[in-house]
């Protein structure tokens, strides 16, 4: 579905974006992986080639802005385009969850707030600007259900996803007349994923319940009563980048199986 599409992705070394990485170039893109510790980013690179897949890994800051601009320089050089940007960046959460809000410092709210707008918005104007010359191209990030629902204990990262979603339908606003669509995918916590063990196991153990019991209780607000897996978020993930979603533009795809009504 993604033969010889060009695809940037940011957090490729994260559970999602290495998901995702893998899952795009099965399909036949190539794959330009960045991460902030190249180890992790390596890994996986090496892992698609292994497979037969096209991989390249680059060491990027997804908030500094000569470095975003540079590797898509270099992508440019090597590949002659981009056709799929992909924010998958995740900031670490020590102190963004779990406090209070009453208890909760001005810096610790803004930080996620900040840092997950400032790497969408950069990562996606520094793409637009090379898909533009070829009148297409598709921008896309990830989400959760904090974006449009209270939720207790989770600091800025609400408004944070939310101001995601602002932002992927104000891209598309602008540059869906240009030939690039903007999407985004909202998933449920998928339990596989080592971020969403470590911010929940301590909470679920605090709470009394055991981590299987914890995920039991997430499923059970899902129509299916499970927990979506990674691998049906990278399938939704595909047929966005594909062309066969050219009429898919503006919006964020609910993946919470309904946990969340839109
Ligand atoms: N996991 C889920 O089930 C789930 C569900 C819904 C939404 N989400 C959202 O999806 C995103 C990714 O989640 P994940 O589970 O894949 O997280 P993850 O495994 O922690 O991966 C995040 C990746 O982002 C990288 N990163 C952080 N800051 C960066 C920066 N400034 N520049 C470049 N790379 C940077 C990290 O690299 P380092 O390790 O080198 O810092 C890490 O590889 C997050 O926004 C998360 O909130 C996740």
């Amino acid at each position: 579905m993604l033969q010889d599409k060009v695809a940037v992705i940011y957090g490729a070394g994260g559970s999602i974006g290495g998901a995702v990485a893998r899952a795009f170039a099965r399909e036949g893109a190539k794959v330009f992986l960045t991460g902030r510790r190249r180890a992790s980013v390596d890994a996986v690179a090496e892992e698609i080639v292994s497979a037969g897949g096209s991989a390249e890994a680059a060491e990027v800051d997804a908030l500094d802005e000569q470095a975003v601009d540079e590797h898509l320089d270099s992508v440019i050089d090597s590949a002659g385009r981009v056709d799929i940007s992909f924010n998958a960046v995740g900031i670490p959460n020590a102190k963004i969850l779990g406090v209070p809000l009453i208890e909760l410092d001005v810096e610790h709210f803004s930080l996620p707030i900040a840092s997950y707008a400032t790497s969408y918005f950069l990562t996606a104007r520094l793409a637009a600007r090379r898909m533009v010359a070829n009148k297409s191209g598709v921008i896309m990030t990830v989400t959760a259900l904090h974006s449009r629902m209270g939720l207790q204990l989770v600091g800025g990262y609400g408004p944070a996803m939310a101001a995601k979603e602002a932002l992927t339908r104000d891209l598309s606003a602008e540059l869906a007349p240009q030939g690039i669509r903007v999407v985004g995918l909202r998933p449920q916590g998928m339990p596989e994923t080592r971020t969403i063990k470590e911010a929940f196991e301590p909470r679920a153990k605090a709470s009394g319940m055991t981590w299987e019991q914890w995920q039991e209780v997430l499923a059970s607000r899902t129509h299916p009563r499970r927990l979506m897996t990674l691998e049906e978020m990278t399938n939704m993930a595909v047929f966005l980048a594909s062309d066969r979603a050219s009429g898919v533009t503006g919006t964020i795809v609910n993946l919470t199986m309904g946990s969340l009504d839109d």
